[in-house]
């Protein structure tokens, strides 16, 4: 764990300019800076970057985030590498919480990735000396500059083939994976005659390898242990070298093996990634579909394919938001990608792509075959199964379409439905406490503003914690008591970057997006909260709150406050009646 304290001093010392600007050159536009999206396809630029908030927003797409989000969503990196990255930028060292000895881990891992490096170079070497395996991959269809591309090598006939690795004899080595020790302490490289296939995590680095056997043996695809690199269910392979067609197509493709991201690469295809010989997991799915607004899922067509591909789409549920697409593409006649492509050529694998089964229609179909619908008893299954499948999905539009359909298909009418399948956000949502009070919404942005803009004015200021009081009330009372038990300064990015991927990320970048707040700072931001306070507790009052009543003394202005917010308010003229 990486303190939260850290982050928000990480994220006052560096400049998101500065970070967005190499990969997104951007031009000066008033108080921000503009760009066209990086993650979606637009001709006139929506994508500001405030220099004030240090944080980015994309008015066509809702792209939004701090310099660590950028870096995540622009180069798919985790977040413990993106903080990583930045703090080498800043010249900060990374302090982490070691509770269970992950500092000595990462400090393991950094070793271990000079260690990989270098393993990977010397595979790489070895494949220029081996005319049997240059052979191998010829005859699979492969050039030199693909291999090379993907930093494929080799793996001598031999029983160390890394014997000239600095530090072989250090259980580093070991640790990281590339030798064992065999009965008698006899160490040996763990990928011997092997063709190499180099995985790199989203910085690059090179995290581990899958290693395939020329002729026929087993196991036919050998990849590194769990090391404290490398976790085979959070990483995929390709996704280093796919990253940028992967922005350009809009798309990703997730197959089966490494020889299919690699043929597909070879013939034109680059958006394609693997997972490494598990099933896809829950990490997988939030990945790829942080990277891309259409993940297509490519599975053999045979009933083990149709297992991976159940198994895929029940860890994408639950990461889905409307506005991006899980698609499903099986292959005809037990053929991989590999095959496929080298036997029809880009354009015809691009054309299963766009016809993919959408995620809905492969669920229901699915389900439907199960559970066959014929019959009373037969619905009911159907229903009862789609029920644990439904309730994963948090993206309102596609959770409301697909229970009307599973309504057609179970002959039952949508009002059934609804009470059988209750939209269960809105049923387990915490709101057993009562509502406080109702305030216009507008209010209640302003207040959100001003402790976003300002987060260190919640120790001077008594502010609303309205929870239940809606969306932008929950996420107002979050953030006050995130803001009082924080150690200050706090800064706009480092709050955002609290609440990222929070239920109230939403109503904290409404807030910040809508409405002029560019040059509310210094006092006019203390006028405006004191103000919006005032307006919230008599709001309350007025509708017979009685915690208003409780609270409201506490609401009293020094005489300068007063004084300030009545000559704000004279300066103002605010409309009439506005509450
Ligand atoms: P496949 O058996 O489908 O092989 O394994 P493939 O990708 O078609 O390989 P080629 O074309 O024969 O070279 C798919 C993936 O499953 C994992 C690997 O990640 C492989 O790419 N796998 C397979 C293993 O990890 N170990 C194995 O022994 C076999
Ligand atoms: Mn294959």
């Amino acid at each position: 764990m990486i303190p939260n304290d850290f982050i928000q001093t990480l994220l006052s010392r560096v400049d998101i300019v500065e970070v967005i600007d190499p990969h997104v050159p951007l031009k000066k536009a008033g108080a921000n800076y503009a760009a066209c999206c990086p993650f979606h396809s637009e001709k006139s630029p929506s994508f500001t970057v405030s220099p004030t908030k240090q944080f980015y927003h994309c008015f066509g797409c809702g792209a939004h985030g701090t310099a660590i989000g950028f870096l995540m969503e622009y180069s798919g990196m985790s977040f413990p590498e993106a903080v990583g990255d930045l703090a080498r930028g800043a010249g900060l060292e990374v302090p982490r919480i070691t509770a269970s000895g992950s500092e000595v881990r990462r400090e393991e891992a950094e070793d271990l990735s000079g260690l990989m490096l270098e393993a990977a170079k010397m595979y790489r070497s070895g494949l220029k000396d081996s005319p049997r395996a240059i052979e191998y991959l010829k005859q699979r269809g492969l050039t030199g500059a693909i291999a090379a591309h993907f930093g494929i090598g080799y793996a001598a006939d031999d029983w160390q083939p890394l014997a000239a690795l600095p530090g072989y004899a250090d259980k580093a080595v070991e640790t990281a994976g590339l030798v064992i020790t065999g009965e008698g302490g006899k160490r040996y490289d763990r990928f011997r005659d092997r063709i190499m296939f180099p995985i790199h995590d989203g910085g690059g680095r090179v995290i581990g390898f899958g290693g395939r056997i020329l002729d026929k043996g087993e196991p036919k695809y050998l990849n590194s242990p769990e090391t404290p690199l490398f976790s085979k269910g959070r990483e995929l392979y390709g996704l280093f070298q796919a990253r940028q067609a992967i922005r350009a197509a809009g798309r990703v493709v997730v197959v089966e093996g490494y020889m299919d991201v690699v043929a597909l690469a070879q013939h034109g295809v680059e958006y394609a990634v693997a997972t490494l010989g598990t099933a896809t997991t829950p990490v997988h799915a939030q990945k790829l579909i942080r990277l891309a607004d259409t993940v297509v899922f490519c599975f053999d067509g045979d009933a083990a394919g149709r297992r991976a591909a159940w198994r895929a789409l029940e860890n994408t549920l639950a990461v889905l938001a409307d506005g991006k697409n899980a698609r499903f593409l099986f292959l005809p006649d037990g053929e991989d990608p590999d095959d496929y492509v080298r036997k029809r050529g880009k354009e015809a694998f691009e054309a299963l792509v766009d016809e993919a089964m959408p995620l809905s229609d492969f669920l229901l179909t699915e389900l439907a075959q199960r559970h066959p619908p014929r019959s009373a008893e037969g619905r009911a299954a159907l229903v009862n199964a789609a029920k644990p499948l439904l309730a994963q999905i948090t993206a309102p539009v596609l959770a409301t379409l697909l229970r009307r359909r599973l309504a057609e298909l179970a002959g039952l009418r949508e009002s059934e439905m609804t009470m059988l399948l209750p939209q269960e956000r809105a049923a387990s949502a915490p709101s057993a406490r009562p509502r406080p009070q109702r305030a216009a919404p507008s209010l209640l942005r302003g207040l959100l503003q001003c402790v976003l803009l300002e987060p260190d004015l919640t120790r001077r200021f008594e502010v609303p914690e309205p929870a239940g009081a809606g969306a932008e009330g929950d996420a107002l009372a979050a953030l006050v008591a995130h803001c009082r038990a924080g150690a200050p300064p706090l800064t706009t990015a480092g709050v955002l970057q609290r609440f990222a991927g929070s239920p109230h990320e939403n109503a904290l970048i409404a807030a910040l997006t809508t409405g002029e707040i560019e040059g509310l700072a210094g006092e006019l931001l203390e006028v405006q909260l004191v103000e919006g306070i005032k307006r919230y507790w008599l709001n309350a009052q007025k509708h017979g709150d009685s915690a208003a009543s409780r609270h409201a003394p506490m609401l009293e202005l020094s005489p300068e406050e007063a004084e300030r917010a009545r000559q704000r308010r004279l300066a103002r003229q605010p409309p009439a009646g506005s509450a």
